[in-house]
């Protein structure tokens, strides 16, 4: 049996594609995998979905690639997911790191972080066509990471926890279509696109002197003007921008989307009672609950 977890992005995202750096971490909610050794290869999610290697659907076609990665022999993996999918807190990517992990553990092979990142990388590639690799990063991790195409994934100093609060804003968006939005855009207007991408490099920058020294207000404002670079990027929603407001009103220091947008999950900087934003985001009919991270994350709470 394997775990691995979901995450956030607290900046970066999007501009991650495109080589600038961005700070995600993971949180306590993810996937765990259980591997069998069974006559063919076969991935169950959930009660909802029987995957079978070979088949010819994107599913199939990851699981296929991700199986192949691992090298090893047939087993049935049962995988129980603790997040919403497509939501754009890293649950295909936990499912991958997890299925990965649980492969290489039922075969008795000592996989380290490199080999699980590869089968995982494998799967995201079928869903995302172009992953910079932040999510499997992030849900193979505990801590708070640093992370771009360049270098990979290098630990943070976070002073103190990150409290946050997670919205589920609206109905999911494929990641693939959201980064496909966002290069179409930068092939008609490269200079505004450019000019974002420079702008996110500067709050991540800034973002990772707050968390050294546990700033979470300067954190909060750096999240809101991320969130209206983001904006410009045609990847918020209506839902997104109502989320966000209501997380401000209710005493968020900062909020955002995360992940890729286009519907899904907002992120708020929730210093203190958790409990104040949460039952305002219920009362506007948020799905939504409370998690940390920081130097060592993972602490969520419904
Ligand atoms: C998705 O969680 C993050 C994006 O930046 C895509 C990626 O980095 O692969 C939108």
């Amino acid at each position: 049996m394997a775990r691995a977890n979901g995450k956030v992005i607290l900046l970066g995202e999007h501009a991650v594609v495109y080589g600038v750096p961005a700070i995600a971490a993971g949180i306590g909610k993810g996937a765990t995998a259980i591997a069998v050794p069974a006559e063919r290869p076969l991935l169950v999610l959930g009660a909802e979905r029987v995957v079978r290697a070979g088949e010819d659907d994107e599913l199939g076609r990851a699981f296929t690639a991700l199986h192949a990665a691992t090298g090893v022999g047939s087993y049935r993996i049962d995988v129980t997911l603790e997040l919403p999918p497509g939501a754009g807190l890293g649950a295909s990517a936990s499912i991958g790191v997890a299925t990965a992990r649980a492969l290489f553990e039922a075969s008795g092979i000592e996989a380290g972080r490199e080999r699980v990142l590869e089968a995982a990388g494998a799967w995201e590639r079928v869903f995302h066509g172009n992953p910079s690799g932040i999510d499997a990063e992030a849900a193979a991790c505990e801590a708070c990471i640093l992370y771009s195409r360049a270098d990979g994934a290098r630990p943070i100093a976070v002073a103190g926890e990150v409290p946050l609060v997670i919205g589920i804003a609206g109905p999911s968006a494929s990641t693939r279509v959201m980064v496909e939005g966002v290069a179409e855009l930068r092939q008609r207007k490269p200079e505004v696109v450019d000019k974002a991408m420079a702008g996110i490099l500067a709050l991540v920058n800034a973002a990772k002197g707050c968390l050294g020294v546990g700033d979470l207000r300067g954190l909060g404002r750096l999240m809101d003007l991320n969130q209206m670079l983001l904006s410009g990027l045609f990847v918020s929603t209506e839902g997104i921008e109502r989320a966000c407001a209501v997380a401000r009103a209710a005493g968020a220091l900062g909020a955002k989307l995360t992940g890729s947008g286009g519907g899904g999950a907002v992120i708020a900087l929730a210093p203190g009672d958790p409990e104040v934003i949460l039952s305002a985001f219920r009362s506007e009919g948020i799905q939504c609950f409370a998690t940390t991270v920081g130097a060592s994350s993972g602490g969520t709470r419904r």
